[in-house]
């Protein structure tokens, strides 16, 4: 190879390397974080991912395509259980309400995988299973099996729609991470939630399945209660398991747990504001009545 050759094909490399790098992470560098910080109130960003992480990396955290759920799907707005919740309290953590179920507290990592979709609605499917039965069944279930075979519920780990996910557990079933036990025990149809019914349903069957529009300030999240920045920009649906709510200095919030390690957010949870539809994310709650 002559000398010229050499440079021009460097040169290349060069070129198309510092394109990718310069795409990589504006919202990611120590900058934009800290002016994240100045304009943020009632929640702190810091250092989730390292600052050379490809933005295609994030984007691909991001596979909710339920956000704002279609009314195609069949939505809850009644059930005879509603009834016996006579008042709503201001705070409630699934973790702290049903103890002997370990798995709603147990925080997982979707990998370089956007299939947020099925680790949130199996985490839900598996912690309904361990209140239905008492905590007998007290084991997570098999993310991985409705992301490679569910065909209906998107594109795997390109994304995919939560509620099909439920459609899937209610006629497929779904195996536990360990053994091939098949737990399908959905009672009825899975459904979406209306925001009124969201607090009832998750006193009576636990949590919930959540998606939301995912902005760019987001990824940053550190602690706190948090609502979109003026100026952030929009990248991509997300879905999370929602476990409980409560006021933070008097901001309501959903109690969330995201699918991004413990290493990510605070503890790999995150509080966001609750009723004022903050990101859509009182749009498209889904759940299922496991049976045991
Ligand atoms: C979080 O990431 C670390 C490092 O990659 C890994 O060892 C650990 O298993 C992950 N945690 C979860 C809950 O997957
Ligand atoms: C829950 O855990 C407690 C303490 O370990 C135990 O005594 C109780 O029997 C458990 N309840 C169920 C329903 O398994
Ligand atoms: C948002 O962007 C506008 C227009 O670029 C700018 O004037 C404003 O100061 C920005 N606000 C914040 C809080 O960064």
């Amino acid at each position: 190879m002559n000398i010229s050759l050499l440079f021009s094909s460097c040169a290349v490399f060069i070129f198309l390397f510092s394109a990718y790098a310069s795409e990589q992470t504006y919202f990611l560098n120590k900058d934009y974080i800290s002016k994240i910080n100045s304009v943020a109130r009632t929640w702190k960003v810091g250092i989730n991912f390292h600052p050379e992480t490809p933005l295609k990396f994030i984007l691909r955290l991001l596979g909710s395509k339920g956000v704002q759920a279609s009314t195609t799907y069949l939505f809850k707005s009644n059930d005879p259980l509603y009834k016996t919740i006579l008042s709503i309290p201001k705070e409630f953590d699934a973790r702290k309400r049903w103890k002997n179920c370990t798995t709603i507290g147990t925080i997982r990592d979707q990998g370089n995988c956007g299939s947020c979709w099925a680790f949130s609605t199996s985490g839900a499917f598996a912690d309904r299973l361990c209140i239905a039965s008492n905590g007998k069944f007290n084991q997570l279930l098999s993310a991985e099996q409705v992301t490679s075979c569910c065909y209906r519920c998107g594109l795997g780990c390109q994304g995919g729609y939560p509620i099909k996910a439920w459609q899937y557990y209610n006629t497929r079933g779904l195996v536990t991470g360990g053994n091939f036990n098949s737990f399908q025990l959905v009672k009825d149809f899975p459904y979406v939630l209306v925001y009124e019914n969201i607090q009832k349903d998750m006193m009576i069957y636990g949590p919930i399945e959540s998606s939301f529009d995912v902005y760019d300030d987001f990824i940053s999240y550190k602690s706190g209660v948090y609502s979109k920045t003026p100026n952030a920009t929009y990248l991509g649906g997300h879905s999370v398991k929602c476990i409980g709510w409560g006021v933070e200095r008097n901001v309501p919030y959903w109690l969330m747990m995201n699918s991004w390690n413990s290493t990510w957010g605070d503890g790999g949870y995150f509080k966001i504001r609750r009723g004022t539809n903050e990101c859509k994310v009182e749009d498209s709650s889904t759940a299922g009545v496991p049976e045991y």
